[in-house]
């Protein structure tokens, strides 16, 4: 079996991603890692890139919101290395960029949701039978400071108006990761939620001011390598509590 710390992140599908990042930067650390999509396809590319520059990496299927997919991908990780070091739920959407508390398409709220806090959820529980068999294993749970009430900038008693359905279920995904921790802290699984801030993923996102995906992931990282004394159901950024 494989000895390697291995990490498995969900959402890797775009090489501009955090997750491809993410993964890039831990494999360089000398993790295996096994990036998923739900387009396999996308998954194999990314993971081609990375083997070329001889990283550590095995694409796989996983659609965070269909429980075949999970189950499928749960047991070839299990037929493959039989355990799992580090989850990090880092899949996510923003399925409605424009509505407000007022005019939001409650359809579009519940599928927000889905990807946001029931994916990740489905994907946990999942995935922990797996993690059970870590020495050290650990959950990273890729929120927002949209999720908090007092993010200086992006936080619900400071951000107007848009973007309510996303802070909503972001908020959610924090709450769980609390819950999760606390649920966990005696099997010696550390559970956190990561803002990685606002990131450069997109065209345009830089000219608004958004810092880049190298120094972003960098906050996932932190949390997916944390010591056995680390911290658990924190939420955090750049390796440093946030409030919320
Ligand atoms: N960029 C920022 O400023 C920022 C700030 C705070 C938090 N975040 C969070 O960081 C994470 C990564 O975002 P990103 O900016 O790197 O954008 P991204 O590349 O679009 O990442 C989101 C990923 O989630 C995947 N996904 C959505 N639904 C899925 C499902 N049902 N099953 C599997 N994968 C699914 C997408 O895959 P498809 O291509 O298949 O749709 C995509 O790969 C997200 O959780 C986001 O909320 C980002």
């Amino acid at each position: 079996m494989e000895t390697r710390n291995i990490v498995l992140i969900t959402g890797v599908s775009r090489k501009e991603g955090l997750g491809y990042e993410t993964a890039r930067q831990l494999a360089e650390q000398g993790y295996k890692v096994i990036i998923t999509a739900r387009d396999y396809q996308k998954a194999t590319q990314l993971a081609a890139i990375m083997q070329g520059d001889q990283l550590d990496i095995v694409p796989m299927e996983l659609d965070i919101n269909n429980a075949d997919s999970i189950a499928k991908c749960v047991q070839q990780v299990t037929a493959q290395f039989g355990h799992l070091d580090v989850l990090i739920n880092n899949a996510g959407a923003m399925t409605d960029l424009t509505s407000t508390i007022a005019t939001a398409d409650l359809g579009v709220v519940k599928s927000c949701f889905d990807s946001n806090v029931f994916g990740p959820w489905q994907t946990t529980q999942a995935f922990l039978p797996l993690l059970r068999k870590s020495a050290q294993p650990r959950i990273v749970n890729v929120t927002s400071g949209m999720g908090s009430y007092d993010d200086p900038d992006f936080g619900l008693n400071h951000f107007p108006g848009v973007l309510s359905t996303y802070a909503l279920a972001k908020l959610t995904f924090n709450a769980l990761t609390v819950k999760v921790a606390k649920e966990l802290k005696d099997k010696k699984i550390l559970v956190n939620a990561v803002c990685p801030g606002f990131t450069a993923t997109y065209e345009g996102l830089k000219e608004q001011g958004a810092r880049p995906v190298e120094e972003s992931a960098k906050s996932i990282v932190w949390a997916a390598t944390l010591p056995a004394n680390g911290p658990t159901g924190g939420f955090f950024r750049d390796g440093k509590p946030l409030p919320w």
